[in-house]
């Protein structure tokens, strides 16, 4: 039995609430644990997106949590942070879009989560920040390396090295979020944008977030060839045969099925 996480289903959709009130839902082991077990038991034939929020109004995740690292040896601390950045790397690989509601504070190891979303929306109370250095420690969770990448090397540097917190509204000025709603909008409006994603033909969303990640790592031939590779594993599927088939014919397409 989970006590610090639940997983819902709507229609193609999952949604992961990180639920641990008490500590605003910061990570310990034992949540890390319950999140790997969840993100390794998703059935992709009935999911094609996933959601993660944090529970309650008041914060999505708000760190790793400090009481949990306060006595960690540097072996102890090197191996949480493997931990840690395994689990959000297998969240940036999953095969389907995550889309995080970030609901509060996102501090930390809050925001490192978010940042190994896909896609962030935020309420307008929520509040970001990497504060490490003022725990005289560094991100864990791939901040250092994730944060540059959607905000640019100069802002990441002044978050990481300043520690400031980024309001909801600055937070969509430098594109940490693509979207700002009211607190009880939020996670309907990240269905409503998972819905259009799900109606979408699968094999090409996941395809497309195969690409732009390997893109990442390679030079321009490379990304060439990357794109080539999985536009060419598109095709001979019925889901592309149906809708090009449904285009030219000027009929709606059936429902993309994944196959
Ligand atoms: N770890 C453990 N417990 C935490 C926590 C965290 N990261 N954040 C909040 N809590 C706990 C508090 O200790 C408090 O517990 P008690 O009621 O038992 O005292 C409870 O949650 C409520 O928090 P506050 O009373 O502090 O609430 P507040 O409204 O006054 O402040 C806050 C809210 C600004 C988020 C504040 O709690 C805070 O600054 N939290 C720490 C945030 C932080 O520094 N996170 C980064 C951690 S480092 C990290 O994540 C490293 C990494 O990259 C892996």
């Amino acid at each position: 039995m989970m006590v610090n996480i639940k997983i819902e289903q709507k229609d193609y959709i999952a949604i992961i609430t990180i639920d641990r009130q008490q500590a605003l839902n910061a990570l310990n082991r034992e949540l890390l644990n319950q999140l790997k077990e969840l993100l390794n038991n998703i059935n992709y034939e009935t999911t094609r997106c996933l959601i993660l929020t944090g529970a309650g109004e008041k914060a999505f995740v708000a760190g790793a949590d400090i009481a949990y690292m306060k006595t960690l040896s540097k072996k102890q601390a090197e191996e949480f942070s493997i931990i840690g950045n395994s689990i959000f790397n297998k969240i940036e690989h999953l095969p389907i879009p995550v889309i995080a509601a970030v609901n509060g504070f996102a501090l930390g190891g809050g925001c490192e989560l978010a940042l190994a979303c896909d896609i962030r929306i935020a309420s307008d109370n929520a509040v970001f920040s990497q504060p490490e250095v003022s725990l005289g420690i560094i991100p864990g969770f791939g901040g250092t390396f994730r944060l540059s990448r959607l905000v640019g090397e100069g802002i990441a540097k002044e978050l990481l090295f300043t520690g400031d917190r980024v309001k909801a509204p600055r937070a969509l000025e430098i594109g940490l979020v693509n979207a700002v709603y009211t607190l009880p909008e939020l996670l309907e409006k990240a269905i409503e944008m998972g819905e259009k994603i799900c109606k979408n033909s699968p094999i090409g969303v996941s395809a497309i977030k195969s690409v732009m990640y390997e893109v990442q790592k390679a030079d321009i031939y490379g990304k060439m060839y990357a794109e080539a590779e999985y536009f060419g594993n598109c095709f001979e599927t019925e889901d592309q045969k149906e809708a090009m088939t449904a285009m030219l014919e000027k009929r709606p397409a059936k429902p993309f099925t994944g196959k």
